[in-house]
């Protein structure tokens, strides 16, 4: 897709990294090709890399810079958001990309990087800023934090001032609430918590980023946004796709610690925090965090009715028959791992009391869609009374992705003598609106990491309040396995149990 809004020239762009240079660990990724490429190119193309700046890739198997090019070059052809790629712009860019092979473990490699990094900076001017981008499996942050600071490439808070150093590190954080606190005191034996970012791509999404200027720029919904206006909020994270080949990766995570703990939960939190008193990072982050704090810890006795897990067999999906999960590559064949998570929270601040909060998230859905549905309370039937047909309430629904925008369901008379009424939706869609594809989650967090803006980035006590609430029920799933795994088929809207969860509340989930 071309992008050629007017007002959307590429090189325009006011927000310019500082001169830098990104250290990628685990360059031959998935992630690095699918993503983190993709989103530096298109930097480049926004203009908002500066011109001393290069892209140093990490990784263990051998290869040269020319044959690291031509990956990156193949990769960012097929996963950039605007394509096709510009020759002569590639031809720029890929002369800032080197390839640095060694062990995650290995210190003559990170030796030899700092040397390296020296010699960039000597030739480029980067001022010996650095990005470590660990797109590394959790269990290598650790080791690769702890020689980045031991050869000095980590630099001493006390000591930055002319140059910076920091550290991006993918999700998860911890496996549970243990293990992330004990992460989060290793990492910090090396860094300080204003060098690490923790990324959660949800919050680079354009459209979680307007949650806030769509609350807080507008005195009609947010005067509405409390318990006596709102009945409930849905949040939903649908996946259409199995795991594919991260057979290994999902059998150590699952549903719950990949997708809800940090992605949805990080949207909630958005949605239902009070407004910041500015924009600093600071003070988004403890609006999110009282907000946590708020959400009402589930009892074990509640986890089988508010909570819901599940997992996938096989079935159709785009009309294609597909694999069960526990038929999957690199899965056990008894695997009790869920696919399917859904859970209902209550916040028990003034703002909310009350109003059930739904989450669900899952995979080998119908269709890949994350939306977020705020359902107002239902009006009076008095006057509009219909046999049979109660006023439907309005519906606020928020589309993270596909086709991102917003819709509000009202409530319309009908043209005629008659008047039955008809719920109608007033629809709003960036794409159609602005005439541009929103840049990429990716782009945004990397050039805020450079730029040393933490506000879309998680910090660590908001990891931390998440856990608590996830860890003890993940804790009882793990004490007990379930009986009826596999209990949905793909291409379903996952299990019984999760309706069951909404109508024992008189509710039923949204048709997305
Ligand atoms: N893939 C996604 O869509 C996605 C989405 C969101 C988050 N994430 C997160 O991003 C991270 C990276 O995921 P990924 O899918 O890109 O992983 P991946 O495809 O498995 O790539 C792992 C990378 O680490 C390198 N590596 C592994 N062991 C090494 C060692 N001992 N020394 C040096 N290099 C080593 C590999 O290098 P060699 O190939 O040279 O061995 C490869 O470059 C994970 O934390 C994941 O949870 C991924």
């Amino acid at each position: 897709m071309t992008d050629n809004h007017p007002l959307h020239e590429p090189g325009h762009s006011t927000r310019i990294a500082d001169p830098c240079v990104i250290v990628i660990f685990g360059a031959t990724g998935d992630l690095t090709a699918k993503k983190l490429m993709p989103a530096l190119y298109n930097l480049k193309r926004e203009g908002q890399l500066p011109t001393s700046f290069a892209c140093v890739g990490f990784a263990r198997r051998e290869k040269t810079h020319e044959v690291f090019r031509e990956e990156m070059k193949t990769a960012v052809s097929e996963h950039s958001r605007v394509k096709p790629i510009e020759e002569s712009l590639w031809g720029t860019f890929q002369e800032q990309v080197y390839y640095h092979q060694s062990e995650f473990d290995d210190d003559s490699g990170y030796e030899a990087l700092a040397k390296k990094l020296k010699d960039l900076d000597d030739q480029l001017g980067t001022r010996g800023n650095r990005v470590f981008y660990l797109s590394t499996q959790p269990s290598f942050f650790t080791c690769i934090v702890e020689k980045l600071r031991q050869h000095g490439l980590i630099y001493d808070t006390a000591e930055e001032g002319d140059h910076w150093s920091r550290v991006i590190i993918e999700k998860p954080f911890g496996h549970d609430l243990q293990s992330a606190h004990e992460l989060q005191k290793t990492l910090m034996q090396h860094l300080d918590e204003s060098q690490l970012y923790r990324i959660d791509h949800y919050l680079g999404k354009e459209t979680v980023q307007n949650i806030l200027t769509f609350r807080f720029a507008n005195s009609l919904f947010e005067s509405l946004w409390n318990n006596r206006y709102i009945d409930h909020i849905q949040i939903t994270a649908a996946e259409d796709i199995g795991i594919g080949t991260r057979g290994k990766f999902y059998e150590e995570s699952g549903l719950f610690r990949d997708i809800l703990q940090n992605h949805v939960m990080q949207v909630m939190s958005i949605v239902t925090m009070e407004p910041p008193v500015n924009l600093n990072a600071k003070s988004v982050h403890d609006e999110k965090v009282k907000v946590l704090e708020a959400v009402r810890r589930l009892k074990e006795e509640e986890y089988d009715s508010w909570a819901v897990r599940g997992q996938y067999g096989e079935g159709f999906v785009g009309g294609e028959a597909v694999k069960g999960y526990r038929q999957e590559d690199n899965v056990d064949p008894n695997s009790n791992m869920p696919t399917f998570g859904a859970i209902k929270l209550m916040i028990d601040n003034w703002r909310w009391d009350g109003v059930p909060i739904y989450l669900r998230a899952a995979k080998r859905l119908p269709k890949r869609a994350t939306e977020i549905a705020v359902t107002f309370k239902h009006p009076p039937n008095v006057l509009f009374q219909q046999e049979g047909h109660p006023n439907e309430p309005n519906v606020l629904a928020i589309r993270v992705q596909p086709n991102e925008g917003i819709s509000l369901k009202i409530n319309c008379k009908v043209p005629g003598p008659s008047s039955p009424i008809q719920p109608v939706k007033m629809d709003f869609r960036y794409g159609s609106f602005f005439g541009m594809t929103p840049p990429d989650a990716y782009e945004r967090l990397i050039c805020d990491c450079m730029i040393g803006d933490s506000t879309l980035f998680a910090r660590d006590d908001e990891v931390f309040h998440s856990w608590e609430i996830f860890s003890p029920l993940l804790d009882y799933y793990d004490s007990t396995p379930p009986q009826d795994f596999p209990n949905y088929q793909a291409g379903t809207w996952g299990p019984k149990a999760a309706e069951e969860l909404m109508a024992r509340d008189g509710r039923k989930w949204r048709l997305i």
